[in-house]
């Protein structure tokens, strides 16, 4: 992981590289109960090179309290695009493109138990253009590098800032999640 993470800071596969004060590879523990794949790092990820720092990523270590999870005991977090966006935009199909190989290689390293994806991320990491509530309450799964990970899909903690109410369906989500990695 130390040499991915020289790796990825080194990487000029994409524009991003240009904008970026830190890469941002993930944080957490090997083989955690949980991997949450979140989008891309937002500007005060950049600047201190970890990932999920600010609103969104207290919003988050709360979501994994609730079921008994933190990054220091059971979790490791990261992105599917290493380097902020301009803007926070969304990563394009090619940013998206250029960073998987990292992602897939950071998965096999770290052997997760299962996959959160938040968000957008979802839709990604499926190949899917589905909506996410329609991927949401599935037990999907990623296959790397021969190993089939279980994998649900949730909103991304961002939204329950500004919609509150969603909150319900995300605890339903981390029940499902609970049970597919082994915690219930
Ligand atoms: N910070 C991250 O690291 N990822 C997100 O998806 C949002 C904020």
């Amino acid at each position: 992981l130390t040499t991915l993470a020289k790796q990825i800071a080194g990487c000029t596969a994409c524009g991003l590289c240009r904008g970026r004060q830190q890469a941002v590879p993930g944080e957490g523990i090997m083989q955690p109960s949980i991997m949450v794949i979140g989008e891309a790092p937002e500007a005060l990820d950049d600047r201190e090179g970890r990932p999920f720092v600010d609103r969104p990523g207290l919003m988050l270590d709360n979501m994994l309290t609730a079921i008994q999870s933190s990054r220091a005991h059971n979790v490791y977090v990261s992105n599917m695009v290493k380097c902020r966006p301009p803007g926070n935009r969304n990563p394009k199909p090619i940013e998206l493109q250029a960073c998987k190989p990292f992602l897939m290689r950071q998965i096999e390293l770290v052997r997760p138990f299962s996959i959160l994806a938040v968000g957008r991320a979802a839709q990604s990491l499926l190949e899917t253009q589905e909506p996410l509530d329609q991927l949401r309450q599935v037990t999907h799964s990623l296959t790397v590098v021969g190993q089939k990970i279980p994998l649900i899909v949730t909103y991304h903690p961002a939204l329950l800032l500004n919609h509150p109410g969603e909150k319900a369906a995300v605890w339903q989500d981390l029940q499902l999640l609970k049970t597919v990695s082994g915690m219930s």
